[in-house]
């Protein structure tokens, strides 16, 4: 919900026509919020007035007002570049990153969009001594699993009609010899993208936001598609990071200090793309 400020909003509408579900109208010169809302902003956001404020679990004194181009822009070509640089890291230090960071790294979360501004998701940082705690259980889970007879929906990545097995079996025989971690990379961090809803998109989409702000930091991540797979599948794994009933991991990602250093981009196959 919205409250207007009727001392300080003049009518004009601006709110009202930028308001996605038109919720807002106006009456007797003044902007009156209806029941329904999406909670998005934008009508706190375009009001030049200041009249408008977000209402609940909302806090106004974060809000930033745009007044440099600079605080706010990013050169298309820098942005290009940035993403074309990126790696994905399976090296790592041994260096735990700071909590100012996953701080950074969770406020980007905080600001990504999610459909109808749900804002559905929590995560859970592990440390690298859960880490430590979790590797043999989820390798051993991947290493034992009935691949052919999982249910294809539960499973929601088809590795089923690849060979991956006979590599986490493989895997599973490192760690038991040399306690060489295979799965999470040996990373010192990873992040859990949790969500209670079935809308798996907001979780995708902010894990990129995320590997964004990683990288931002000079960190380094790798997205975790058998981490997220092995969560779906192993209730001991998703009992021991408290994910509750009804809960998800959505996604996985191990993140840390990289201990390799990339010297140049690499190149990717042409777009697919036509315009109709
Ligand atoms: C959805 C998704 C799942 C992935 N799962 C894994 C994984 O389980 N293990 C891994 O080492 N890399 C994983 N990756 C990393 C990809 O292998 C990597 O992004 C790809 O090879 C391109 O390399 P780049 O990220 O360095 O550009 C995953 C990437 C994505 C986008």
């Amino acid at each position: 919900m919205v409250k207007v400020d009727v001392e300080k909003c003049i009518g004009c509408g601006t709110c009202a026509a930028d308001c996605n579900i038109f919720s807002i109208t106006i009456k007797d010169g003044k902007a009156v919020p209806g029941k329904w809302c999406l909670e998005c902003g934008h009508c706190t956001a375009v009001c030049k007035e200041k009249a408008v404020t977000l209402l609940g679990d909302y806090d106004p004194s974060e809000v930033l007002e745009y007044d440099n181009p600079e605080t706010f822009g990013i050169a298309p070509d820098r942005l290009l570049n940035f993403v074309k640089f990126r790696r994905s890291i399976r090296q790592f230090t041994d260096d735990p990153v700071s909590d100012a960071d996953i701080a950074h790294i969770l406020e980007m979360g905080r600001y990504t969009q999610t459909g109808a501004n749900f804002q559905p998701l929590r995560y859970i940082v592990l440390t690298k001594e859960t880490l430590q705690e979790i590797t043999p259980i989820a390798l051993k889970t991947l290493a034992e699993l009935d691949v052919k007879n999982v249910d294809k929906k539960a499973m929601r990545v088809p590795y089923q009609y690849l060979d991956f097995q006979s590599t986490w079996i493989k895997w599973y025989q490192v760690y038991q010899k040399t306690k060489r971690d295979l799965l999470f990379h040996g990373a010192p961090n990873a992040l859990l993208i949790v969500s209670r809803t079935c809308n798996e998109v907001d979780g995708c989409f902010n894990t990129g936001h995320l590997d964004l702000m990683i990288n931002a930091l000079g960190l380094g991540a790798c997205l975790m598609g058998f981490g997220t797979f092995v969560f779906a599948m192993s209730p001991e794994l998703k009992q021991r990071v408290g994910i509750q009933e009804g809960e998800s991991v959505i996604f996985m990602m191990v993140f840390g200090h990289p201990n390799v250093k990339y010297l140049r981009t690499v190149s990717r196959k042409k777009v697919r793309y036509e315009k109709i």
